[in-house]
């Protein structure tokens, strides 16, 4: 097998081909509001609600504030690739369909392979998320679930002081077993329950700054970027990188908003205004929240499983906690739903191309949904929540998708020569200078991350290739035509 064959591919002009003809052809229906307000729902979730105080109380201090521009800046540049990719190659399967457009289907499938880490990975971090959530909000009830099964195996600290050896994170994994079920009984979230979670959602954040603005006491903000430890990523400029290393989860989701290119009534118009537009309206409203809870708690309170809700404790109204809690699990519940959605979208489509068993393909006719695949899907991703804390999961989360990001703009800047005449709706400003920007940001971003979790993706992508060469290499649907060796499905 020469290199060349591993860089089989189908051109764009394929696939777009394909698609317009396509059995699934969809309605342009969607404005540029729609396409923001389903961005902003995608995006918001476990990075502002969970993750904010870690990286503060661990690597930033106030100085998160910070890592939150920087983060939000890295998406910017990659949001803007994003915008030209879904509306030149309208297809859904993100990342896996454009890497497979461009670079093969070698490239695809480890860009595929590693969409799990976004997605399947990314549904467990917020799901950890939640049941920090839930327990808070029973806890405010009086209801006191067992330590030991609400979080992931080891020792942990319990707010009195005392410590507890705990088993499984029951309440994370259960609400992934939930979904799935809702999930495989084909439940669609309608766009009115999408843009009224997102109301929710927006209510909840924007009561927490306009209540906790006025009791900042700017004291907790001295020093804004607290002293280096002496040790990379612990506080210091090295802390802020590693704190938006951290704090970039908040932002995956903008991503999603390019699945809807094919639905979108002016995709030249309405895919940069909408990624764009959800990135602006995250990051201001992520920057105020980080810069609110740090003027209200100290920040090496804030490394808990719910730092809003301890925040507004400070601001010392019961109501208004309650209110933030059942709005912090209805955001986190939409963003659990709509991964889960997309991790078996995205094994749909691998597994059409043959690179994954056919299971992973089949729909029930009665709902229409890719059953077997969500339900393995939901048992694999609610043991994964049960036993990982949340750290590590969106660390795994942050690599996994800043290295699907640098594809992204690395198929821009590759189609950008290598297919230059085809029309694109949509056309990044400032080619090459945006995407390579984009790529060093995202480069930048990794470098702020430990070496467990380069390790650990190094090892995720290497299993990957174990999958690719025992398995989809000989199920290839494009090796099969040319190949009477191939068999596909
Ligand atoms: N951006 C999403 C969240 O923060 C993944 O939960």
């Amino acid at each position: 097998m020469t290199v060349s064959q591993y860089r089989a591919r189908k051109s764009v002009a394929d696939i777009v081909a394909s698609c317009e003809a396509g059995e699934h052809q969809l309605t342009r229906s969607l404005g540029a509001f729609s396409i923001t307000a389903m961005g902003v729902g995608a995006i918001i979730g476990a990075g502002i609600f969970v993750l904010t105080g870690t990286a503060a109380a661990k690597y930033a201090g106030p100085g998160v504030v910070l890592s939150f521009v920087l983060a939000g800046l890295a998406c910017a540049f990659v949001g803007l690739c994003y915008a030209e990719l879904a509306a030149l190659i309208p297809v859904s399967g993100s990342t896996y369909t454009y890497s497979y457009a461009t670079l093969g289907e070698l490239t695809a499938w480890i860009i595929g392979w590693d969409l799990v880490l976004e997605y399947a990975m990314g549904a467990s971090a917020v799901a950890v998320g939640w049941s920090g959530y839930l327990v808070s909000l029973l806890g405010q009830f009086g209801v006191r679930l067992p330590p030991e099964l609400v979080h992931a195996p080891g020792i942990v600290t319990l707010p009195d002081g005392s410590t507890v050896h705990a088993l499984f994170n029951v309440p994370a994994a259960g609400i992934v077993l939930l979904l799935t079920a809702l999930l495989v009984m084909g439940t669609k979230e309608s766009a009115r329950m999408n843009n009224l979670m997102v109301l929710i959602k927006l209510t909840v954040v924007a009561a927490f700054i306009g209540f906790g603005v006025g009791l900042v006491n700017t004291e907790h903000w001295v020093p804004f970027v607290p002293a280096n430890t002496g040790e990379f990523g612990h506080y210091g400029i090295s802390g802020v990188l590693r704190g938006a290393s951290v704090v970039f989860f908040a932002f995956i989701g903008f991503d999603a908003v390019s699945t809807a290119a094919q639905e979108a009534r002016n995709p030249q118009r309405d895919m940069p205004v909408g990624i764009l537009g959800s990135l602006l309206v995250c990051t201001l409203l992520y920057v105020s929240v980080a810069a609110v809870l740090t003027g209200l708690v100290p920040y090496p309170q804030l490394n808990v499983p719910d730092p809003i809700a301890l925040g507004v404790d400070a601001i010392g109204k019961p109501w208004l906690s309650l209110l933030i809690k059942v709005g912090a699990l209805a955001g986190l519940t939409t963003v659990i739903l709509v991964l889960l959605y997309g991790q078996s979208r995205i094994f749909f489509t691998i597994s059409r191309d043959g690179l994954l068993p056919p299971m992973f393909s089949k729909v029930r006719p009665a709902t229409g949904t890719p059953y077997l695949s969500q339900i393995a899907i939901g048992v694999c991703v609610a043991f994964t929540a049960g036993m990982l804390p949340i750290e590590i999961l969106g660390e795994m989360v942050s690599i996994g998708t800043l290295f699907a990001f640098i594809l992204v703009c690395g198929a821009v800047l590759y189609l950008r020569r290598a297919e230059s005449d085809l029309f694109r709706p949509f056309r990044a400003p400032g080619v090459p200078v945006v995407p390579i920007v984009g790529i060093g940001f995202c480069l930048v971003l990794m470098a702020g991350l430990p070496l467990d979790t380069w390790l650990r993706l190094v090892v995720w992508l290497a299993i990957g290739l174990a999958i690719y060469f025992g398995y989809g290499r000989h199920h290839s649907a494009l090796r099969a035509k040319t190949d009477p060796k191939v068999r596909f499905q």
